[in-house]
């Protein structure tokens, strides 16, 4: 390495180390504050996870019913600093984040040390939407009515969206773009692409972000703390007979007389409810736990995987780099007006392609300003967890060049894995195996993508600005022509990236399907008073990013599982002549009237 990369190096990782050492004392003193005491035991609902479902069920809970609930939440408080957008990543590997990582993969991840890749999910109050790109897009909503066979219509559907962005996320445009967004886009136009506007279809465009003034925002920061118990793992759920009657903490039981919400994420709803006897026969007998109910949880795993991280160079800065950090300006602007590279949610403009050349697209691509060679090694390497050989020999190479990357995504992966619990220790992380890159299908189609990228650095606009292909052979793919499909197919496998969107261990479905966890009312099958709604519910990938269709499902759930029905009561002896259901149920126009 040269001297002034040593250089550089030296003093980024001084300062990612002193960021760490930061948010380790803050973590640690958050212990040493006097623990929350609880008004009580017993609530109507009990939320377990803070994330961004668990926490607007929570919102719409607390603004628009009488029910008594609480919140519990295995991480820590959030800290305004930790909200700066452009710090995001580095909060990855740290005390609020899961930590959890993939078993070795045989066909994927080769290029991260043990084959495993990292898959970052937040332990913070706030849950994943506190790390994650704050990119809000909508995805196709037709699909989305599928989910529901039947019980909600699309235009139902699509009053959710309207009425979670009208009235609870905040949503804003970036505040700030490197010039490197304004090339895609007009390379974008000069091969064909139409620009991107409420409409979901293919084409470019700068998304839209969960910010408020610049700064991060989540479902969690309209949740009152005293609502929410936080740094308390949820160990798990207990049950008469088929009643899920409360929760299990590390000391004591908390009770729910309407129903537990499990919004702990796609990796740690099925952990806790394998733990508690829900889950594959097999596999609880093999530990020992006693069964309640047997449903695939876990199974049906997919996520969002792709590739193409510091493809594209540039001989000069595109205004945006590790040093961006210190600038005492950009500080300023940032703490003063919500401006700024520090607003940067590291992804500038998204577009969706089709390698297929149909109408839907099959490929998301995210352009993000930087690559992961720009920090010279201090943190980003580390929390991929690239390995050495790759490391030296391909992003090493680059610190005297300024990278950018394209980043390819399958937005309909066909290869599904699975997740599950190896011990009845709740502390004990579960084994997750996504098996990326099983089905061959999804390793053409991402084949296909990378060209497509080639063929975007290689428009008239991009060669203008100066960019060109990285051409470095990836290491491990040197025996292949460089960009044959051969050696395409060997850097996909190596180069694998999860952009952290599992869902499908919880799936909805019909109650006969044998990938059903959850019907079609959220409600657990087989159970009562149990119902799971996070991203592990979602039976099928969005076209998108997820948090938004998330945000969408837990809206759902509350107006049509609590909302309705806490609206108004009716007496048994008062007769419900509109529309009647049970002899203690009815509906009066669109409202579910309980009668007690
Ligand atoms: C790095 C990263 C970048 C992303 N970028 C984007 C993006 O730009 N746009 C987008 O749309 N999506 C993005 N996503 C995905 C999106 O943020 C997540 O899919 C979404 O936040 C998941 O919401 P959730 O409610 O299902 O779970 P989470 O938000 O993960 O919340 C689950 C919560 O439950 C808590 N919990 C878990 N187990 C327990 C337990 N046993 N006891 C108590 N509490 C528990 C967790 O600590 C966590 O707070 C990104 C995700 C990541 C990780
Ligand atoms: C909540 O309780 C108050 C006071 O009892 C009542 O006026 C109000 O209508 C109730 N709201 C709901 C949504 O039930
Ligand atoms: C959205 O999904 C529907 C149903 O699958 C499909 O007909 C339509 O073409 C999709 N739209 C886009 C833009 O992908
Ligand atoms: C950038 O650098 C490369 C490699 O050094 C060189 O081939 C290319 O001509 C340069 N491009 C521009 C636009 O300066």
């Amino acid at each position: 390495m040269a001297p002034i990369y040593i250089f550089q190096y030296l003093i980024i990782s001084l300062c990612v180390q002193a960021f760490g050492v930061f948010v380790y004392i803050v973590y640690y003193t958050d212990f040493l504050l006097p623990t929350q005491v609880l008004e009580s035991k017993v609530y109507d609902y009990i939320i377990v996870g803070s994330g961004t479902a668990g926490s607007l069920i929570a919102h719409r809970l607390a603004t628009e019913t009488n029910y008594t609930f609480v919140v519990i939440e295995a991480g820590g408080a959030s800290n305004p600093l930790y909200e700066i957008p452009i710090l995001g990543p580095m909060l990855h590997g740290s005390p609020y984040d899961w930590q959890y990582e993939t078993i070795p993969q045989e066909n994927a991840c080769l290029a991260m040390e043990g084959n495993k890749c990292k898959l970052t999910q937040g332990k913070i109050f706030g849950g994943s939407a506190k790390l994650n790109n704050m990119i809000h897009i909508r995805g196709n909503i037709s699909h989305y009515v599928n989910w529901f066979h039947g019980a909600h219509s699309e235009s139902y559907i699509r009053q959710q969206f309207d009425f979670i962005e009208d009235n609870i996320i905040q949503l804003n445009k970036l505040r700030f773009t490197s010039q490197l967004s304004d090339y895609i886009l007009e390379a974008a136009k000069e091969l064909g692409y139409e620009e991107l506007n409420n409409e979901y279809k293919i084409g470019f465009g700068k998304p839209l972000v969960s910010q408020i003034n610049g700064k991060r925002w989540a479902t969690s920061d309209n949740v009152k703390q005293k609502h929410v118990l936080i740094n308390t793992v949820v160990e798990k759920l207990l049950f008469k007979k088929n009643r899920c009657y409360g929760i299990q903490l590390v000391n004591k039981k908390l009770f729910a007389r309407k129903g537990v919400i499990l919004s702990a994420g796609a990796f740690n709803s099925p952990k806790i409810l394998q733990l508690s006897g829900v889950g594959p026969a097999k596999l609880l007998q093999s530990l020992e736990i006693q069964l309640v109910q047997e449903l695939p949880v876990g199974k049906n795993l997919q996520d969002h995987i792709g590739t193409g991280l510091d493809l594209v160079l540039f001989n000069y800065s595109l205004s945006i780099n590790a040093f961006n950090f210190f600038n005492a300006l950009h500080v300023y602007n940032y703490f003063s007006q919500g401006k700024g590279p520090l607003t940067t949610t590291g992804c500038e403009v998204v577009g969706f392609v089709s390698t297929k050349s149909d109408t839907q697209p099959d490929i998301e691509l995210m352009v993000l300003p930087v690559g992961i060679s720009a920090d010279r090694g201090s943190h980003l390497r580390n929390i991929l967890r690239i390995n050495d050989e790759v490391w030296n020999n391909y992003f090493a190479k680059l610190f005297d060049k300024h990278a950018s990357t394209i980043l390819a995504l399958i937005l309909h992966t066909k290869s599904k894995g699975e997740v599950y619990i190896k011990s009845k220790n709740p502390y004990i992380p579960p084994l997750i195996d996504p098996k990326y890159f099983t089905d061959g299908e999804d390793v053409k189609i991402l084949v296909t993508a990378v060209k497509m990228i080639k063929e975007f650095i290689q428009t008239e606009k991009m060669k203008s600005f100066g960019a060109y292909l990285n051409e470095i052979p990836f290491p491990g793919c040197e025996g292949h022509k460089f960009f044959s499909d051969s050696y395409l197919e060997c850097y996909i496998r190596h180069l694998t990236l999860s952009v952290f969107h599992p869902i499908g261990t919880c799936s909805m479905g019909l109650p006969d399907n044998k990938n059903s966890v959850v019907d079609t009312s959220f409600k657990v099958i087989g159970l009562d008073n149990l119902y799971v709604v996070d991203a592990s519910v979602l039976p099928t990938l969005p076209s998108s990013n997820i948090n938004a269709a998330i945000a969408m499902m837990a809206s759902v759930f509350f107006d049509s599982q609590i909302k309705r029905k806490n609206i108004g009561q009716c007496h048994k002896r008062q007769r419900c002549f509109i529309n009647y259901l049970s002899k203690d149920m009815c509906l009066k126009g669109d409202i579910l009237l309980h009668c007690v």
